[in-house]
Parts: structure tokens; C-alpha cells; sequence
């Protein structure tokens, strides 16, 4: 089936046309056409996403892009639409709900609202690295479970215990700020711009991870939570304590590189330490990477390694994949169908799973 979708649940407009096929037992999806805008320019003089003036963007954008999946000529009529309804910047999810319900009407197709963090979770069966085949190959989805996902967004953090494709529980998540908030926080401490996370990650791929010894929250505590508000305080004393002196000493782009680089591999310990703890304990068979902060190269790669020390499958998206679109939301969505799953088609801000 062919399945459209739209996602606008923050600061990336987004349109996907996907071609699902092989049920719940072989899933299998091409990738027809994957567009997304980017408001980068927009919310850079503000250092952050500024809701209101994202969902301007998005209902400039939704049409145009639209237009650019009808002239592609990958246009056939779809089967399905889906629209993320949450979580999100609820002004934003109102546009994409309304532009999909409009669209529906039109077309006279049915309309699936879809679960953003679920979105992400599937997106790893998207061009994922390395590549998974579903009947022989390098990695058989079967042979995924019980999995341990990890999804690391700019509003979550969470680990979840998976059964199988479908059958998952929260086992863990973060208390305060979520891993990418907290890239994003530190990031404009260190008076990087926005997007905080990417650039964070620049700055650090120059400095020395081991300059400062940021605590590790919550990294001896037997439970699978996660805390990072701490962590950004305690870079915010660090900075005031230490930027005129070191900074002249050592150089400013070097003191604010070992610095980022520091945060990062802090945030880096207790995400692969609290992942595989939970690996351990469940008898986990794989780990699946998702969300925006699964672009970062020193998580991917960390956790990469650690895998493969236990002989456990390491799956994450390829980079493209990691950061809000909407393919990710046409995968979920087709798994609602298969489901049967219906959710009301109303922007839901703060809904985390159901
Ligand atoms: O999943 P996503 O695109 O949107 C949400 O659902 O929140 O994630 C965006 C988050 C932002 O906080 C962004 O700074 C972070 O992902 N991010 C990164 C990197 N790329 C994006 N964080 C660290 N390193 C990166 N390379
Ligand atoms: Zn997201």
C-alpha cells in the first residue's frame, strides 16, 4: 500500500510518499519520495524553535511541498494518509492535522493519526545501518528481540523493553531535560547557534572529552531513569568559574571545544551505561538507536562498539533518518493499519505513548 504522510510536530516541515508491503511479519518499505523544509534561518536569530512562527512555516510549507511530491511524478493516488498528532508544539501539530484532514477529504482516503516517538522508534527499519533483511542476511528482524530501544530526542529521552515489532514497554526515561534539550541548553552556554545539538557536536569533534569531569547522573542508580538538568548546571559553574582564566590561558575556541566535548562524552557515558545495563538484565539481543540525538557520531559510535563487545545487533538509521520526517511517520502509521489502531486526530502536546 501506498501510504502519505505529513509530520510538523516541531520546527521540520514534512512530507513522505512510502510504498509498505509484507504485513507484520516481513515488513518492507521504498522510500518513493521523502521531502522535508527545513526552519533553520527562521529560528536562528532566536537561539530556539519559536512555536508560532514555526507553524507559519509549516502552513507555507505544507502546499509547496505537496506541489513538489505532485511534479516529481512519484504521485499516485495513496492508499492511506497519516499525520503525526503528538508529541509535539501543539500549534505545529494543529497544522499538519488540519492539511491532512483537508487533503483526505479531498482525496477521499482514510486518515491515520500517528505517534511521533513511535515515528522515530521505526525509523530504524529505514535505511537502517547496517541494513536488515527480514529473511536471510546480515540481520533478521526476528532476531532483533527482545530489543532495547533507546530513543533520544529534543523533548524525550526513553528506554523501552521490546517484545517483538509491536509489543513494547517504557522501562525508563528521563526525569528533567531530555538528552537533546540539553545539547541544545549547553550549546547556547557555550554561544554556539541554533540548532544547539549538531554544532555542539562540531566544537567537540576539536576538543578533549576528558578536559573536565562533568558528573554522570544517576549513572550508579539500579534504575533505568535518566537526568541531564544537572549536568548542563554543572557546565553553567564551570563556565563562570573557569572561562576568564582558562580561556586566556588555553585559548577561547579550545576551552569552549574541551568543554562541549566533555558534556558530550558525559551524556555519552550514562546513555550507553543505562542502555546496556538494561541489555544485560533483559537479555537483550539488540540495541536500537533513535531520534535527533541518534546523529550524534560519538553515541552511534560508542554504542556500536559496546555492541559488538557483547555480540549484541546494533541498529540506528541512517543519519537522514534520525532527525524529524516523515517517512519515519509513514512506517508507524502502517503499523497502526496492520494494527487496527485509530487515535483521535487532535494535537495531543505532551502524550508520550498510547
Ligand atoms: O528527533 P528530533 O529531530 O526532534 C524531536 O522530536 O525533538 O530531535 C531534535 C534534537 C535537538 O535537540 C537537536 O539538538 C538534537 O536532536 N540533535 C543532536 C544532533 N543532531 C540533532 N544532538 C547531538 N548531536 C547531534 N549531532
Ligand atoms: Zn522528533
Amino acid at each position: 500500500m501506498k501510504i502519505l504522510s505529513i509530520e510538523t510536530s516541531c520546527d521540520e516541515t514534512a512530507i513522505a510518499l512510502i510504498e509498505a508491503r509484507g504485513g507484520l511479519e516481513k515488513p518492507r518499505f521504498k522510500i518513493l519520495k521523502n521531502l522535508v523544509a527545513s526552519q533553520i534561518k527562521i529560528h536562528q536569530p532566536f537561539g530556539g524553535v519559536v512555536p508560532n512562527l514555526a507553524k507559519r512555516e509549516h502552513l507555507k510549507n505544507l502546499p509547496i511541498l505537496l506541489k513538489k511530491l505532485v511534479a516529481s511524478g512519484c504521485w499516485l493516488t495513496p492508499d492511506l494518509i497519516a499525520v503525526t498528532v503528538g508529541p509535539g508544539l501543539e500549534p505545529c501539530l494543529w497544522a499538519g492535522i488540519e492539511f491532512a484532514k483537508n487533503l483526505a477529504k479531498k482525496l477521499e482516503k482514510p486518515l491515520l493519526g500517528v505517534n511521533h516517538l513511535e515515528g522515530h522508534l521505526y525509523s530504524i527499519l529505514l535505511n537502517p545501518d547496517p541494513p536488515v533483511r527480514q529473511t536471510s542476511g546480515i540481520v533478521n528482524i526476528k532476531s532483533l528481540f527482545p530489543a532495547i530501544a533507546l530513543i533520544v530526542s529534543g523533548g524525550h529521552t526513553i528506554l523501552l523493553l521490546m517484545e517483538d515489532l509491536l509489543r513494547f514497554k517504557k522501562i525508563g526515561e528521563t526525569r528533567d531535560d531530555a538528552a537533546g534539550e540539553a545539547f541544545d541548553k549547553v550549546a547556547r552556554l557555550l554561544n554556539l547557534p541554533y540548532p544547539g545539538g549538531p554544532n555542539l557536536e562540531k566544537s567537540a569533534k576539536q576538543g578533549n572529552p576528558d578536559a573536565v569531569n562533568f558528573p554522570r547522573p544517576m549513572l550508579n542508580q539500579k534504575n533505568y531513569d535518566f537526568s541531564f538538568s544537572g549536568l548542563k548546571t554543572a557546565v553553567l559553574y564551570y563556565l563562570r568559574e573557569n572561562l576568564e582564566t582558562k580561556a586566556f590561558s588555553q585559548g577561547e575556541k579550545r576551552f569552549l571545544a574541551d568543554t562541549a566535548a566533555s558534556f558530550q562524552q558525559a551524556v555519552v557515558d550514562v546513555l550507553t551505561a543505562k542502555t546496556f545495563r538494561a541489555a544485560g538484565n533483559f537479555g537483550a539481543k539488540s540495541i536500537l538507536l533513535s531520534g535527533g540525538v541518534a546523529n550524534n557520531k560519538a553515541l552511534r559510535q560508542t554504542l556500536k562498539k559496546e555492541a559488538q563487545k557483547k555480540k549484541i545487533i546494533f541498529l540506528a538509521p541512517s543519519l537522514k533518518f534520525t532527525t524529524d520526517n516523515a517517512a519515519m511517520t509513514a512506517i508507524a502509521a502502517y503499523f497502526d493499519h496492520l494494527k487496527n489502531k485509530k487515535r483521535s486526530l487532535r494535537a495531543k502536546g505532551d502524550v508520550n505513548f498510547n
